[in-house]
């Protein structure tokens, strides 16, 4: 089977949207999608062969709380009949390509710890893993949250990803800052707010609880650094 890749288009959302839900067991708007395609915001990539897309890749540029750029590889998902055929590891390459021709210093994955292919695969492209392992937790912002104007300490980081317009906290997870990414996500009516939380760090944990968080499992940061020069 000869497999190639290219930049995503527009027109390929719905055959993403249908691989995104096959593999990843959520539904996935395709309009949400085309749209991103459209703006071009994400540097997408498809993998594709005669019959049509296999595989794709999404990623995007975030910004740290010490202003250093880093590429997202948000998604990665392979049509489960092409899967094991080296297709992954070859859109992993190719988004290390893309962080190259970007001039981003950093390639990053966060993938679930319980994700044994893709731990695998991380680890062979030469991915690092975090010294510790995360949980993370999510909530979706309703109207009418308070907005203090203290978040010193807190980053927030707007992300907008094939399965959600949301905000990431990075940095200190405090009440003021946990509060702040929620209503500036009810304000910009973002769809979710995301917090990693160290597994052994109890007092951020009953501070998202109590502010309607929920966990959704175990992860881990996996980084490649590009070589400068
Ligand atoms: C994870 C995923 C993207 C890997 O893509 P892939 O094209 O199947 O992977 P590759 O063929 O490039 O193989 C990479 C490695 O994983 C191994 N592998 C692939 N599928 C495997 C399977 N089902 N079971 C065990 N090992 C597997 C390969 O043997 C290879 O190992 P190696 O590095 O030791 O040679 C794909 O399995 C997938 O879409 N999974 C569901 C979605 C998902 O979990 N995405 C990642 C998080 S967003």
């Amino acid at each position: 089977m000869s497999v190639s890749i290219r930049r995503s288009l527009p027109a390929d959302a719905p055959a993403i949207a249908a691989i995104a839900e096959k593999t990843l067991g959520e539904p996935f708007d395709q309009d949400r999608i085309g749209g991103l395609l459209t703006s071009g915001r994400n540097y997408s990539l498809v993998a594709l062969e005669a019959r049509g897309i296999l595989a794709f890749a999404d990623n995007f540029i975030t910004v740290s709380q010490t202003g250093a750029q880093r590429l997202e590889l948000d998604l990665l998902a392979v049509e489960p009949k092409a899967q094991g055929m080296g297709i992954g590891r070859r859109l992993i390459a190719e988004s290390l390509l893309l962080a190259r021709e970007l001039d981003v210093p950093l390639l990053r994955a966060l993938v679930r710890s319980e994700n044994l292919v893709m731990r695998r695969l991380c680890a062979s492209s030469g991915f690092a893993i975090s010294e510790r392992s995360y949980d993370l937790y999510v909530a979706s912002p309703g109207p009418g949250s308070n907005s203090p104007l203290d978040i010193k300490g807190t980053h927030l980081v707007p992300v907008e990803t094939f399965a959600y317009s949301g905000i990431w906290i990075e940095g200190s997870l405090t009440r003021a800052g946990i509060l702040q990414a929620l209503s500036v996500a009810a304000t910009r009516q973002m769809g979710r707010v995301g917090a990693l939380v160290a597994e052994s760090d109890r007092v951020p944990v009953q501070l998202l609880a109590d502010n309607g968080f929920q966990g959704l499992g175990t992860y881990d940061w996996w980084t490649l650094k590009l070589k400068s020069g």
